[in-house]
């Protein structure tokens, strides 16, 4: 069954111009673009997309980097699209992501990693709704 994830190229991957080559590193291994935009998050909306990190030392950096920049919200859809999307970018540290996965070559630190996942179906649809309508998403209209 086609399963659709959420993804985020980063400010730290927009601001290295690689934002095509990402984009072909995902339509190459078998996803379906659904939507996506550029746009640009303040520090309120980066805090509450990662509200769920509230707490965790890493936030304040967290906001500050993800509404630093544009940013490139993109809905996948695949087989299995949640753990194979998951499975391309690679761990969060880019140190430790396998070769050929896209952390591993675009990410320059567990911060700054280039790429957003979401790691549940039901994640995706939230994370989804924060920057797309139900009529931008190709395929939810009659
Ligand atoms: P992501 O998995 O997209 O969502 C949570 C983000 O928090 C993660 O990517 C990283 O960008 C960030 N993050 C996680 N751990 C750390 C850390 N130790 N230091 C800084 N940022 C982190």
């Amino acid at each position: 069954m086609k399963e659709r994830t959420f993804a985020i190229i980063k400010p730290d991957a927009v601001r290295k111009n690689v934002v095509g080559e990402i984009i072909a590193a995902i339509t190459q291994a078998g996803f379906t673009v659904l939507a996506m935009k550029m746009t640009r998050i303040s520090r309120a909306q980066a805090a509450e997309f990662y509200a769920v990190h509230r707490g965790r030392g890493f936030f304040d950096e967290l906001v500050d980097f993800m509404s630093s920049g544009a940013i490139v919200p993109i809905v996948l859809e695949k087989e299995n699209a949640v753990a194979d999307y998951r499975a391309l970018i690679g761990t969060t540290d880019p140190a430790e992501a396998a070769e050929g996965t896209i952390r591993r070559m675009f990410a320059s630190s567990k911060g700054e990693n280039a790429v957003h996942g979401s790691d549940s179906v039901e994640n995706g649809k939230n994370e989804t709704a924060f920057f797309f309508a139900e009529s931008e998403i190709a395929g939810n209209r009659a």
